[in-house]
């Protein structure tokens, strides 16, 4: 079945729990979705698990776009979801709308998010209003890693929690289709779920919400550098990779691979004209 706005949003009202992965490239968005989930999000968090950065602030345009375009042709049935990068919206309501068309029409998303609540507002607004649907993402939204002061839980206090709460109610009031909820606590993200007539998809942020994302090489072991409280290791992909770029090196050592059955054949009468 094709996953669209229409049906996340009827998956909220129904009481069907939402499912949203990442993915960066043609193959793994092609298991994702061959899996059966419902979104895909191309994340900028891609500078992190495959580029390798400290943190998601040097992603560019050009970056998302590369890996949308790949994700998309990969994925048959998934809404895909990209991220709009550090600075793309940040600076005024045209770039975000500007930068907004170009996932879509470049990178063939399906929807755009973007980071923040009342401040974005506009932006959310504009690009709405240009036919492209918004995911908004609340709570430890990681492009603001520096004015945070590192990666924290979002919304403990009273004042972060109520701040929290009308930020998720300015955001739908401004278009946005649905919202993450990125390491919030999770009574707090259960309220949030139950004010908003759009769906909560939460990653660190409880059971309640209406979906969850996972970062994937988190939910398969292949990212070392830091494991997040919130991730469950679903299998150990890493350990399974390693052994096999061992076993490959140890016989390619050996001259145990290729074996004939991985070679190509030529009739002995041509290779002796040769000599
Ligand atoms: O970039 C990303 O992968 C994200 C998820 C962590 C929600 O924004």
């Amino acid at each position: 079945m094709k996953n669209t706005t229409s049906t996340i949003l009827e998956q909220k009202r129904n009481g069907d729990k939402i499912t949203m992965l990442t993915a960066y490239d043609y193959s793994t968005a092609k298991l994702i979705d061959e899996a059966g989930i419902n979104s895909i999000l191309v994340g900028d968090s891609l500078g992190m698990v495959m580029l390798g950065y400290e943190d998601t602030l040097s992603v560019t345009m050009e970056d998302m776009i590369h890996h949308t375009r790949a994700v998309a042709r990969g994925a048959k049935n998934a809404l895909i979801v990209a991220d709009m990068p550090f600075m793309s919206y940040q600076t005024s309501v045209y770039d975000a709308v500007v930068n907004a068309g170009r996932l879509i029409k470049e990178g063939r998303a399906h929807a755009v998010k973007l980071e923040g609540g009342a401040t974005v507002c506009e932006q959310i607004r504009a690009i709405v209003d240009a036919s492209i649907p918004v995911v908004a993402h609340l709570g430890l939204t990681p492009q603001s890693v520096n004015a945070f002061g590192g990666f924290k839980v979002q919304g403990k206090t009273e004042d972060d929690a109520k701040k929290l709460l009308e930020d998720a109610k300015a955001i739908e009031k401004a278009g946005a289709f649905a919202v993450v909820l990125e390491c919030v606590p999770a009574k707090l993200a259960k309220l949030i779920t139950q004010t908003l007539s759009i769906p909560t998809i939460g990653i660190g942020a409880g059971a309640d919400c209406d979906g969850q994302v996972l970062v994937y090489q988190d939910m398969l072991g292949m990212f070392s550098d830091f494991t997040p409280k919130f991730v469950k290791k679903y299998t150990d992909v890493g350990e399974v990779m390693k052994r096999a770029f061992k076993e490959y090196i140890n016989e390619v050592k050996a001259s145990e691979f290729p074996s004939e059955e991985h070679g190509f054949k030529i009739s002995d009468d041509i290779i002796d004209k040769l000599y």
